[in-house]
């Protein structure tokens, strides 16, 4: 492994150069220039590998080797795609030029989850292109716009993709140093909303304290969404028990960058709230830009509310609750309307059986001896459950490369080297105990 790491290193920064984001529709090009990049990887390996793209989505990239005689087959799944970058100021680096600093690799997709995508090229690369076992990659294309091609994509290819395994490297680990099983990932449900009080924008002395205006309302709207301890008060919503690891709380505070005076929101112990809970966050609002402001009440206001699904929770279901409730108290009988949605549903794993016995010792060897935690994390991946869906019979394995300081989706993304190294060891041990199984 450790002569394929050079190498694969300098194909991630090829990865991160392209600019890949799903939510762009002006960057959809850059996602097709960065699936036939992964394609030319695996496709240089010896992998049989093709460009798979259905109407209006963006392209994934499967890579076949064939599962030698009796040997099982096991599919690996990243996703090239990358969330946008945000204001380039907010970053030490540009978000697309891949920079070594202090043992991490920034950039955005750096890891979520184009070290994902290089992590299997590690696992052939370690077994000089012949695994013992065989292997399908599976790396999608808009993981993080909303997996729309997903069941599409799986109901073509269905007999390209079954497998008896399937490694998702999308997740990460406990700590550095500390390996992590994913058992269990929250569904996502975003909506925007939207409230319109006036037909046009008037003058605030000429009709202020009379007028409703819409951003107010909005905010009065988003503020029913928790009660005054911060728990999510939306009705009809499931939580799951409690798992049993402890968070300590200044661990949280410092690696989520909370500022001191400011309170912990929601009951219940941390990775409760983190896991098995659902949590609602405002994520992005559209009003009128405080260096453009005119004294006019706003005609009408937009945002997009974030709904974290518990596990075993129904995120569809989740969804109807919300838009529900978004409705139902909208103050002062302004016009509320939901503009745009997306689902994608929790999950968790029954992480007990031969291969997640041959995962758990693969990681213990690949981080010296440290057994992996067993952890839930509070993100999604929508294609475990649509995965899960078309192949019931498959165990599910959920890895990757983030750890508590990735800061995936925000400003300085970074990989650890450190521990990129050991994820990509972890999995060519990994397919090599499968074999032997
Ligand atoms: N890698 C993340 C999922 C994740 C987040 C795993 C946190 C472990 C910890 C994945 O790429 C992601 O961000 N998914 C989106 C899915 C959404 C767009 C439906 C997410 O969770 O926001
Ligand atoms: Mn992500």
């Amino acid at each position: 492994m450790a002569d394929a790491l050079p190498g694969v290193l300098d194909d991630l920064k090829d990865l991160v150069r392209i600019p890949s984001v799903g939510a762009d529709p002006d960057r959809h090009d850059e996602v097709r220039r960065s699936a036939a990049a992964v394609a030319a990887l695996y496709s240089a390996e010896g992998l049989d590998t093709q460009v798979v793209e259905v109407e209006d989505g963006l392209p994934a990239v499967i890579a076949r080797h064939p599962a030698p005689p009796g040997k099982p087959t096991v599919l690996l799944y990243a996703h090239h795609d990358v969330q946008p970058e945000g204001d380039p100021a907010n970053w030490d680096t540009p978000p697309f030029e891949p920079t070594e600093r202090k043992g991490r690799l920034y950039a955005r997709g750096a890891a979520d989850d184009k070290a994902g995508v290089a992590a299997h090229l590690a696992a052939i690369r370690a077994h000089a292109g012949e695994p013992p076992v065989g292997v399908t990659i599976f790396a999608e294309g808009e993981e993080e716009s909303g997996s729309r091609s997903l069941p599409e994509i799986l109901r073509q290819h269905h007999d390209l993709l079954a497998s008896d395994v399937i490694v998702i490297a999308d997740s990460g680990n406990w700590d550095i140093g500390v390996p992590a099983l994913t058992t269990s990932l929250r569904g996502g449900v975003n909506v925007v909303v939207r409230v319109d009080t006036l037909d046009h924008a008037v003058h605030s002395g000429m009709f202020g304290g009379v007028a409703p205006d819409a951003l107010t309302v909005l905010v009065r709207l988003l503020a029913t969404l928790h009660d005054e301890h911060g728990n999510v008060a939306v009705d009809g919503l499931i939580s799951g028990p409690a798992a049993d690891l402890d968070y300590p709380i200044d661990r949280l505070r410092t690696e989520a960058g909370i500022l001191d005076g400011v309170e912990l929101i929601g009951e219940g112990s941390v990775v409760e709230r983190l896991w098995t809970k659902p949590a609602i966050s405002v994520l992005a609002l559209d009003a009128t830009p405080v260096d453009k402001t005119s004294n006019t009440l706003s005609p009408s206001a937009r945002a997009v509310v974030g709904l974290r699904v518990a596990p075993g929770d129904s995120a569809t279901r989740a969804l109807e609750r919300l838009k529900d409730h978004l409705v139902a108290h909208a103050p002062w009988g302004a016009k509320v309307t939901i503009e745009k949605e997306s689902v994608g549903e929790p999950c968790s794993v029954d992480a007990t059986g031969p291969a997640y016995d041959a995962a758990r010792a693969a990681f213990r060897e690949a981080w010296d001896g440290t057994d992996p935690v067993d952890a839930g994390v509070g993100g999604s991946i929508p294609f475990i459950a649509e995965f899960r869906e078309a192949f019931p019979d498959a165990a599910i394995l959920v890895t990757g490369v983030e750890d508590p300081d990735t800061r995936a989706h925000g400003a300085n993304e970074g990989l650890h080297l450190g521990e990129f190294a050991k994820v990509c060891h972890a999995e060519a041990l990994l397919l090599q105990r499968l074999a032997d199984l």
